[in-house]
Formats: structure tokens, C-alpha cells, sequence
């Protein structure tokens, strides 16, 4: 696939509308990880040193009422945006309308305006072609630079490229790149390990990555499932019930590449465990809960990954907030780091955050910034914000 990219447009003098993900994590009007808008910067510095005026679009959480409004004001990030780069950031409280009309029309090149947070609108979420033709009047270039929400088919994602020239921005290109190679092109052994809680949020590409990797690792809550599956006692560990069937058909078909915890670390309760042990995979006792996968299960994970070429790695291994249960995900963050020669990456979401936390985000080859989006494209799903940018 070779799309049509923000260096292929001549943007001088240009209004440039950029769809960005600036959906971060924030906390009383205090953004507590800026990762998202500083990996938004190559293709807005591109924009302004190339001498466009720059329109920035995005969401910030999800809006449904108006205190969900008040709380997730993008000015907030206006004022992170301007202290992370030198061009004038003006920023408009306004989702449409003559003050937003204004603004665009009064900017020099080389300046940006930040719109409002595009979900105030109602036809965001609808991808309303009224809103999208809206939104590509007030530019003549379209740049996709929001990979976190590329899975969405909204108004500003997807609607505005069919009205405008449109390309992908530095940021969607590189995870393109990843992670298509990962998924098409892959140097192999190509190892995926899988965690997070349930097995219904992870079917399509525990399928999708049982056809295309030579080994798939499951771990944290969705593999006592599995145990359940096998037969196992799993005590009050997560189950999802209605999924033991299907965790029976990826068991059969993932003979011989599917690897499942062998031993668990098991308390007897979520919050406030009096009794922490480890036990063996499929006998754990009546009233505890399996929370982190043991020890033998950490050796076993780790010997599956040794010589990995490529490893695409999404979820947890346990309830790693808590440091009781947090050893699983660590270790496995650790093996990770340390591989020689292979690319690893890290899908956004949970197991991203774990290795910021942990201090091994340097150590990676690439971290995603997208959780349903990079999933989604393991899946092998068509992403509807790639899909619109034309084909060079
Ligand atoms: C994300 O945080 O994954 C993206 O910004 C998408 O957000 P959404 O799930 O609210 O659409």
C-alpha cells in the first residue's frame, strides 16, 4: 500500500485541515500524558515550516451530556500544544460558526488554530455529511494524522477526506508502516502475546494472529477462560462463559503455536487479599481468583520468545496496577526490552502504559498510539481513516 502523504502535497499558503488524536489522558484540567500531541508535532512542525495554515481537529473523550462537555474542553491541550512547539496556536471554542470561520480566515502562514473538541457536535459520531462538507470548507488539504481514532468512521475521520485532496501525516504513516509489515511482511518467528481481560474484546485478532504468527501467547484475565475450556478449576477467576466454546476452537486450531499459563498467582480477593499464592494452571481453589500469571508461566513465555524476529505484544498479563499482581506483566515487558535484534511492538492501550510505567518505552521498537485502532488492524480489518486516503 503506498497512500498519498503530506510530503506529496504542496501546502504553502494552503488552509490544512489535520484530523490529529489529541485524546489524552487528563485529570481537574491537568493533561497527565502529553505522548499523544507530542507524536502529532513532525506533521504539524512539517505544516507550519512548509509555510501552511494549519486547522487542528480532534476529540477528547466521550461526550454525551453537557457535564461530559465541560469536562473534556480542549483548551486544554491549546495550552500543552504551544509550549511543546514555536508557531502561534490560537485556539476556538467553537465546533462551527463565524467565530471559527473568522478565525481560519484571519491566520498567517505557518500559524494553527485548534478547534473545540469535534464531539460537541452530534453528527461527529454519525459521520454527518453535512458536518463533514462543514468542516472541508474551511480548508483546501486534508491530513489524516489521528491514528488512535482511524477505526472510527466519524465526520472528522473519515467524512472531510472525500470532499478535499487528503493524505496521511507522518504519524498514521509510521504505524502503517509498523505495523503492516508486522501483519503482511513479517520477519519471522512472528510471536504475538495477548492479555487483557476478556476473550470477547480479543476474538477477531487472536483468529486473525493464529493464522498469521508462528506462536501466540495468551495471558492475563481471558486464559482462565481458556483453563475453564480445557477443563480446568479456575475458582472465582474471570469467565466469560458464553466464550468457552470459542476458546475450544482456538484450541484446536492453534495446536501446537497457542501457549497458555502453566501456574497463576491466586488470592482470595480482588481488592483486599488476605492470602496470595501460587498454584497450578486449571486447580485453582474454590474462592480464590487468579490475578497474575506464576512463575513457570514467566519462564515458559520467555523461552517462547526467545529468537522472536517480530513480536506484536497487546494486554496485560494480570492486574498490573497492583503491584502484588504486577510481576507477570514486568517480566514479560523485561524479555521483551531485552530481545536482540527483533521489532518489537507494543499495542496502544494497557500493555503501552505499563511499559511507559515501567520505564522500558525506549527499549521498544514501537509503541502504538492507537489500543482499538492497531488492534483493529491485526485484526485485518479495514481501518475507515486509512481507507479514505487515496492511493498514490
Ligand atoms: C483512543 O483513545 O483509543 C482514541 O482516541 C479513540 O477514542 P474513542 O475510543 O473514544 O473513539
Amino acid at each position: 500500500m503506498s497512500k498519498v502523504t503530506v510530503k506529496d502535497l504542496d501546502v504553502k499558503g494552503k488552509h490544512v485541515i489535520v484530523r490529529v488524536d489529541f485524546n489524552v489522558p487528563h485529570k481537574n484540567g491537568v493533561i497527565t500524558d502529553d505522548n499523544r500531541v507530542r507524536a502529532a508535532l513532525p506533521t504539524i512542525n512539517y505544516l507550519t515550516e512548509h509555510g501552511a495554515k494549519v486547522l487542528l481537529l480532534s476529540h477528547l473523550g466521550k461526550v454525551k451530556t453537557e457535564e461530559d462537555k465541560a469536562k473534556n474542553d480542549m483548551s486544554i491541550v491549546a495550552d500543552c500544544l504551544a509550549k511543546l512547539q514555536s508557531a502561534p496556536v490560537k485556539f476556538v471554542n467553537a465546533t462551527r460558526g463565524e467565530e471559527l470561520e473568522a478565525a481560519v480566515k484571519a491566520q498567517e502562514d505557518g500559524s494553527i488554530v485548534l478547534m473545540q473538541n469535534t464531539r460537541y457536535e452530534k453528527g461527529e459520531s454519525k459521520n454527518d455529511p453535512e458536518l463533514g462538507a462543514y468542516w472541508a470548507s474551511l480548508g483546501d488539504l486534508f491530513v489524516e494524522d489521528a491514528f488512535g481514532s482511524v477505526h472510527r468512521a466519524h465526520a472528522s475521520t473519515a467524512g472531510i477526506a472525500s470532499h478535499l485532496p487528503s493524505a496521511l501525516g507522518f504519524l498514521v504513516e509510521k504505524e502503517v508502516n509498523v505495523l503492516g509489515k508486522a501483519l503482511n511482511n513479517p520477519e519471522r518467528p512472528l510471536v504475538a502475546i495477548l492479555g487483557g481481560a476478556k476473550v470477547s474484546d480479543k476474538i477477531a485478532v487472536i483468529e486473525n494472529l493464529l493464522k498469521i504468527a508462528d506462536k501466540v501467547i495468551i495471558g492475563g484475565g481471558m486464559a482462565y477462560t481458556f483453563s475453564k475450556a480445557q477443563g480446568g478449576e479456575i475458582g472465582t477467576s474471570l469467565l466469560e462463559a458464553d466464550r468457552i466454546e470459542l476458546a475450544k476452537e482456538f484450541l484446536a486450531k492453534g495446536e501446537g503455536k497457542l501457549y497458555l499459563p502453566v501456574d497463576s498467582v491466586v488470592a482470595n480477593d480482588f481488592s483486599n487479599p488476605t492470602e496470595i499464592k501460587v498454584v497450578k494452571a486449571g486447580e485453582i481453589p474454590e474462592g480464590f481468583m487468579g490475578l497474575d500469571i506464576g512463575p513457570e508461566t514467566i519462564e515458559l513465555f520467555k523461552k517462547q520468545l526467545e529468537g522472536a524476529k517480530t513480536v506484536f505484544w497487546n494486554g496485560p498479563m494480570g492486574v498490573f496496577e497492583d503491584p502484588r499482581f504486577a510481576k507477570g506483566t514486568i517480566e514479560i515487558c523485561k524479555a521483551l526490552a531485552e530481545l536482540d535484534g527483533a521489532t518489537t511492538i507494543i499495542g496502544g492501550g494497557d500493555s503501552a502504559s505499563a511499559a511507559k510505567n515501567l520505564g522500558f518505552a525506549e527499549k521498544f521498537s514501537h509503541i502504538s498510539t492507537g489500543g482499538g485502532a492497531s488492534l483493529e488492524f491485526m485484526e485485518g480489518k479495514e481501518l475507515p481513516g486509512i481507507t479514505v486516503i487515496p492511493e498514490k
